[in-house]
């Protein structure tokens, strides 16, 4: 492990004024949202949406890394070139997601593991050789009845270490995202007790297994009310609860923080970022890593105009640039 290339990367990830632009849906979930708009669910759709998404012009400003899915790092764009050398043509890291996805927690109804450790040290090795510099793990967690449980995050949280020390023997960044799901009716205090004993568990199992912290970067949801809740809150509410959580819960020396969308509306990520950055001496560089925030208006320009590219990655570039601008609290609404 080069503790050096590490650091290096991880500045690089999360210098300000930019962030990392998520589009690693996995095939399942990429073909939902494309059947949601109507749009063919064929290999050369999803790569004529992804050239859209590699090649918007200047996006190189807000954007520092791409975060891309097996099948998008291996495509090209319609004139030959790989999409691999487009993004490091513009200086963008290329990053991949690795995990494969979750199943069933046995004997714990309702509570999904993440899979993919096998062969993971030859697929990094694989990925490393096409030019990924840093890699994606999801652990997700439902808020419910006595759900999620210590079983379930001890389980997520070993997996996560030991994927994030494989990254780092390969000099690749590890991003361990563990996601509190916005399902749900939850208050923003029940997902903040629940965030804060999950931070806890990883963190231990992180150093149990000497994983280098400040070269992880930390992917995490919001301290946030569930979507079905009844009492809504302010922007200021989850920055303030969020940063807390974080703060109390979280290793100060993680490299960097970046937050997922997780189906908040692109305006609400955007504000809820930017108000994070008006509270004062935060410990780490905080940014975001948005998928859907950042797509969704792109991606429903190009599937009712599918010959206007150049219209759907205007939306794209408006919305990095408005989250470029949360990232160092100087969005105005
Ligand atoms: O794993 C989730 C993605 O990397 C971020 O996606 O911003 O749509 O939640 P999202």
């Amino acid at each position: 492990m080069n503790k050096d290339i590490l650091i290096k990367t991880v500045a690089r990830l999360v210098s300000p004024p930019k962030g990392i632009l998520a589009i690693d849906e996995s095939l399942p979930t990429c073909n939902k949202r494309f059947e949601n708009l109507g749009v063919p669910t064929t290999e050369e759709k999803r790569r004529e949406y992804r050239e859209l998404l590699i090649t918007a012009p200047e996006i190189e400003k807000y954007i520092s890394g791409y975060i891309l899915f097996d099948e998008t790092i291996k495509q090209s764009a319609k004139n030959g070139e790989n999409f691999t050398s487009i993004l490091r043509a513009k200086g963008i890291e290329i990053g991949i997601k690795v995990d494969q996805g979750t199943v069933d927690f046995l004997l714990h109804l309702g509570e999904r593991i993440t899979k993919g450790l096998d062969g993971l040290s030859e697929r990094l090795q694989e990925y490393k050789n096409a030019g990924a510099t840093f890699a994606k793990w999801r652990a997700i967690y439902t808020i419910g009845e006595n759900i999620p449980s210590r079983d379930c995050m001890k389980e997520n949280a070993v997996s996560l270490a030991k994927y994030a020390f494989m990254c780092q023997e390969l000099d690749i960044v590890p991003i361990i995202e563990p996601e509190i799901l916005m399902d749900g009716g939850h208050s923003i205090e029940e997902c903040y007790k629940i965030t804060a004993q999950n931070f806890d568990i990883l963190f231990s199992k992180l150093q149990d297994l000497r994983v280098f912290i400040p070269g992880v970067i930390l992917k995490t949801s919001m301290v946030i009310p569930g979507k079905e809740a009844k009492i809504r809150v302010s922007s200021e509410k989850i920055a303030e609860m969020t940063i807390k959580c974080l703060k109390e819960h979280a290793s100060k020396d993680i490299g960097g923080i970046v937050f997922l969308s997780g189906g908040q509306s692109d305006k609400e990520a955007t504000l809820n970022l930017n108000a994070m950055h008006q509270i004062p001496e935060l410990s780490w560089p905080l940014t975001f890593s948005y998928g859907r925030a950042i797509q969704n208006e792109a991606l429903q320009s190009w599937a009712q105009n599918p010959n206007d590219i150049s219209g759907a990655q205007t939306f794209l570039v408006e919305r990095a640039k408005a989250n470029s601008l949360a990232s160092v609290g100087e969005y105005k609404k």
